[in-house]
């Protein structure tokens, strides 16, 4: 027996864990973590805040904060897992506890767990917004339409609070469904089918853009930075969604990373699933942009970017109808894949403190978050002029999805990656650390390390404190 399978037996055996209950191996793990990762966050809400913080210079400064920030702390929570090898709060709980330190750290997976739940909560309304897309695309709503009729049909969508009520329950519903299953390797196996497919038609799109008149305006508006147009607010903007399309800084690949067998290289499957990520969002943008300059768009857009773009182009090119349908069910299951990651620490957790069962733990999760959706179905209707905590600077003129929005990625994430990665970097044991990122690093630990003390805090911190101030 080699020495890492021993490793792998006795961690699964002190956790109660049997071999069954991990991963395959690396590209297992790899799929699952950007089945997590990929989802609304590259291709509805990286491409309209890009347009909203004026382009390139703002995808720069995303870049910089996803291999300076985002892949050191993703590193930092899957190590944390694979050392505790159980629920992100007992993980900590028991490192802490081992170690002779505060159990003050399981702060971590509970703010992890409020961040899930407040995400959720509007991720499934715009879960619905694809949803109902599936279905305009299918029925044909696009063809030869121009983009004031797109774009009335994606105001129509949203000013109709029961239209978004049924959308966003269906969604709700359906991750309900998947999550009291438990995630069985029939999901797991679909997805590897699915994103490829994503990938592929993702590929489709940007050669329909390439097509347009408007491909190198679109192209330069990513590419091409010009400083003048980042303000400090985007900085936060672009550090808050580096956390957010990674799914970070909430205790989700600490989940997942406890499933990890001890052979796997952390670091090198931190890298593939940012690169892939990335490649997805900037896909995203590259088949959008163009379109939106040539048929007259503005990029300021807000949310309903994507809706009121891609349309147009299906609603144009041969098999349409085939495509934008395909194109908006594979947006739907990227959603839905994400959902599930999110559903699952509050469910875990239910099962575990409240002893209630899967089924149970699921449908009360799930209804708390579909109740809370509510407010974000009306702040895009009823209640958009509804500003309820603009009596704080930050909150002004924000609407309950506003709020929800800024709390999670420009706070509650980036704070929880900061207490994660000052863990691994100042308060785990050495030894501790090296034992899961030693083999796979060797005498780059120390540079790794440098990256996790210094470098990854100290911009968060910075980034963070010069905004609330
Ligand atoms: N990363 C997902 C996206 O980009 C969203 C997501 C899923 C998420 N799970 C998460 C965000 C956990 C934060 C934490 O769409």
């Amino acid at each position: 027996m080699t020495d890492t399978t021993h490793n792998t037996q006795a961690a699964s055996a002190a956790s109660g864990r049997s071999d069954n209950a991990m991963w395959s191996g690396r590209l297992a793990f790899i799929l699952a973590a950007s089945g997590s990762a990929v989802g609304l966050g590259n291709i509805w809400k990286f491409p309209y805040i890009t347009g909203e913080n004026g382009g390139a210079a703002f995808v720069l400064v995303y870049l910089l904060c996803i291999a300076l920030v985002g892949l050191p702390i993703m590193v930092a929570e899957v190590t944390l897992g694979r050392a505790g090898r159980s629920s992100p709060i007992n993980t900590m709980k028991m490192l802490t506890r081992r170690d002779g330190q505060s159990s003050r750290w399981s702060f971590i997976g509970w703010m992890g767990m409020a961040a899930s739940f407040l995400i959720l909560s509007f991720y499934s309304v715009i879960g619905g917004w694809s949803l109902a897309y599936v279905g305009n695309a299918a029925s044909g709503s696009f063809n030869g339409a121009s983009s004031d009729a797109i774009g009335q049909l994606f105001g129509g969508l949203l000013s109709n609070p029961g239209t978004l009520m049924i959308w966003h329950s269906v969604f709700m519903v359906l991750v309900i469904m998947i999550v009291a299953r438990g995630i069985s390797s029939g999901m797991e196996k679909a997805i590897n089918i699915l994103m490829p497919i994503l990938f592929f038609l993702l590929l489709v799109m940007v050669g329909y853009a390439m097509s347009t008149s408007e491909f190198g305006k679109g192209f330069d508006f990513l590419f091409k930075p010009d400083f003048s147009k980042l303000s400090t607010d985007s900085v936060l903007t672009a550090l808050g969604h580096a956390f957010f399309t990674l799914s970070l800084g909430m205790g989700v690949m600490m989940a997942y990373g406890s499933f990890l067998p001890k052979n796997v290289s952390i670091v090198k499957t931190a890298v593939t699933v940012s690169v892939v990520d990335t490649i997805v969002a900037l896909a995203a943008g590259l088949a959008i942009f163009p379109l939106v300059f040539a048929n007259g768009l503005e990029p300021t857009a807000g949310p309903g970017l994507i809706f009121q773009t891609l349309p147009l182009a299906f609603g144009k090119m041969g098999g349409g109808t085939i495509f934008g349908t395909l194109f908006f069910a594979l947006l739907l299951i990227a959603a839905v894949t994400s959902a599930i990651s999110m559903m699952e620490p509050v469910v875990e957790w239910l099962e575990e403190q409240k002893g209630i069962s899967r089924l149970t733990g699921a449908l009360i999760g799930g209804g708390s978050i579909w109740l809370l959706g509510i407010a974000t179905v009306l702040s895009f209707n009823e209640w958009a002029k509804f500003h309820p905590l603009s009596f704080l600077p930050v909150f002004e003129g924000k609407t309950f999805f506003d709020i929800f929005d800024y709390l999670t990625a420009n706070i509650i994430m980036p704070l929880g990656g900061l207490l994660i990665v000052a863990y691994v970097g100042w308060v785990m044991k050495r030894e501790a650390v090296e034992a899961e990122l030693a083999n796979d690093t060797g005498s780059a630990l120390n540079l790794l390390m440098f990256v996790m003390r210094y470098i990854a805090p100290a911009l968060v911190l910075v980034v963070f404190l010069y905004n609330l101030l």
